[in-house]
């Protein structure tokens, strides 16, 4: 299926398009994800899964180039992913033809034009790459709104642990150079709060998960099925 773009932002992600952005996008991040983080990804991958099952539909808000999306499409009883990312070269870079997939490039933060609901809401990873709290808390709403289940998975501050400080610093910001707000990294702790707050009198369930590249605040929020969708 084709890519559907209504991109007008500026991602915060590797590619602008020289070769060295291409090199680093296309050679060095699969590499390290095949090797280094191939542990790590599948850790996050099973725990994404686990999250959404039972979803027979799904939008992964921000997907960039990760290829979850296929395991999710490769479960029997879904039926169909919706995977959007700002960054259309990261959704180009992670695209493999599949009948239930669609893509579509616009700004997480716009997606209450998408006149469908989904069993499913991914906000993996996308937090720290927007602007500030009102962003977040933002972009929590639309995820309820599309979703009648969201799963939020969040990097925890990488800077408070030794290897993941060293990664964040070297590998992400140098080497890849990806542009995210240090602002908008928090504990375990902090990220609950703004769940709590995003998702007032709702019940959650958080876990978190630990990896390599640093620990990750998974949470997984079921509205009740009378749930307001206009609230
Ligand atoms: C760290 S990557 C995570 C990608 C994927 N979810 C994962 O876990 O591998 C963050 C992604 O968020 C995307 N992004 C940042 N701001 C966005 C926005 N406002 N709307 C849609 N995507 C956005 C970036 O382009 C990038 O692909």
């Amino acid at each position: 299926m084709g890519l559907v773009s209504f991109a007008r932002g500026s991602p915060s992600s590797l590619c602008d398009g020289t070769g060295h952005d291409r090199l680093r996008a296309g050679i060095v991040k699969p590499l390290a994800n095949a090797t280094l983080f191939a542990r790590a990804r599948r850790r996050l991958h099973a725990a994404s899964l686990e999250a959404l099952s039972g979803c027979r539909t799904i939008i992964d808000v921000a997907a960039g180039d990760d290829r979850l999306y296929l395991k999710l499409a490769a479960r029997p009883d879904v039926d169909r992913v919706v995977i959007n990312d700002l960054d259309v070269e990261a959704l180009r870079r992670g695209a493999r033809p599949h009948p239930k997939v669609a893509r579509l490039s616009a700004d997480a933060l716009g997606l209450d034009f998408l006149r469908v609901t989904f069993d499913g809401a991914l906000v993996k990873n996308i937090l720290h790459h927007l602007a500030d709290l009102d962003a977040m808390h933002r972009l929590l709403q639309t995820a309820r709104r599309l979703g009648r289940r969201v799963v939020v998975i969040e990097i925890e501050d990488p800077k408070t642990g030794r290897l993941p400080r060293l990664l964040h610093r070297h590998y992400y910001r140098h080497l890849l150079g990806e542009r995210d707000n240090e602002d908008l990294f928090f504990d375990h702790e902090t990220l609950s709060g703004i769940v709590s707050r995003a998702y007032p009198g709702v019940r959650w369930v958080a876990r978190r998960v630990a990896t390599v590249r640093g620990t990750y605040s998974l949470y997984r929020v079921d509205f009740p099925a009378h749930h307001d969708m206009e609230a």
